[in-house]
């Protein structure tokens, strides 16, 4: 990936200055952490084909192969503190240009996964370091089912799966970073519309769930979501659940 053929296709006012383009790293997010901490400004993206320690929500390995995939970081520093609510922001951000892309329904799973035709394409993690954000993005393109691990096979897709047409992933690239900036620049303003947004492509909405918040499991509807960004599910007993933050498995389909 080039990094100025990505910066050519920018119509953005803070992501993107600059976009770095890396073979191999660690993880994107600890390398824009580390820029974090050194107080570079907003604005700095970093891509990379592989990581060695890619990492997802909850701790768990993220892997990328190379040519295959978006693997990408950004520095954010919003005068605002909210990182869950900005995570779903940049779901629904991520999700209409997939949208646009392979013009098939995506959906997403709450709190940051996005979904095509039931399959997990790409996944979002946010993490904070002071007044600093920084945001990590993987997203699936040209894998094909073999190509995922075991462990994956039936839930993770990629892109070229739901589109006919030829992925051109400098481009996707850069339309990816321009809704990204378009959304942060609406920010908090339009954090309501956002979320209300991000509700209405749950894949969650109305199914029977279990959630695991780690301490505490309890199972029910899925009923919205709050102004907050917290999953709201209404327990067999009748009883609201407010989750903001745990991990959702769907024990029906839609
Ligand atoms: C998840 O689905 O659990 C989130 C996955 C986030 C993966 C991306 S890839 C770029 C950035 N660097 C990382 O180490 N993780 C994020």
């Amino acid at each position: 990936m080039n990094p100025e053929a990505i910066t050519r296709l920018l119509t953005s006012r803070v992501l993107g200055r600059p976009v770095q383009c890396f073979q191999e790293v660690t993880s994107t997010n600890d390398l824009v952490l580390e820029l974090a901490r050194a107080g570079a400004p907003e604005g700095h993206v970093i891509f990379a084909e592989t990581q060695t320690k890619g990492r997802g929500r909850l701790g768990r390995p993220w892997v990328s192969q190379s040519g295959m995939s978006l693997t990408f970081s950004f520095l954010i520093r919003p005068p605002w503190r909210d990182t869950s609510r900005f995570s779903l922001c940049a779901a629904v951000a991520i999700a209409r240009v997939l949208q646009r892309f392979t013009r098939k329904n995506v959906g997403i799973k709450w709190p940051n996964d996005i979904y095509i035709d039931g399959k997990k394409v790409c996944g979002v993690l946010c993490e904070s370091s002071n007044r600093a954000m920084v945001v990590g993005v993987g997203l699936n393109i040209f894998q094909k089912e073999e190509d995922f691990e075991p462990a994956l096979t039936g839930k993770a897709g990629s892109l070229s799966m739901y589109s006919d047409e030829t992925i051109d992933r400098v481009s996707l690239a850069a339309s990816l970073l321009n809704e990204l900036d378009a959304i942060y620049d609406t920010l908090p303003g339009a954090f309501d519309n956002l979320i209300a947004e991000c509700e209405s492509k749950s894949v969650l909405l109305g199914r029977e769930v279990q959630v695991d918040m780690g301490s505490k499991q309890l199972s029910g509807r899925v009923v919205g979501m709050s102004t907050e960004g917290a999953l709201q599910v209404r327990q067999l007993s009748g009883e609201k659940a407010t989750i903001v933050s745990g991990e959702v498995t769907c024990l029906s389909h839609s």
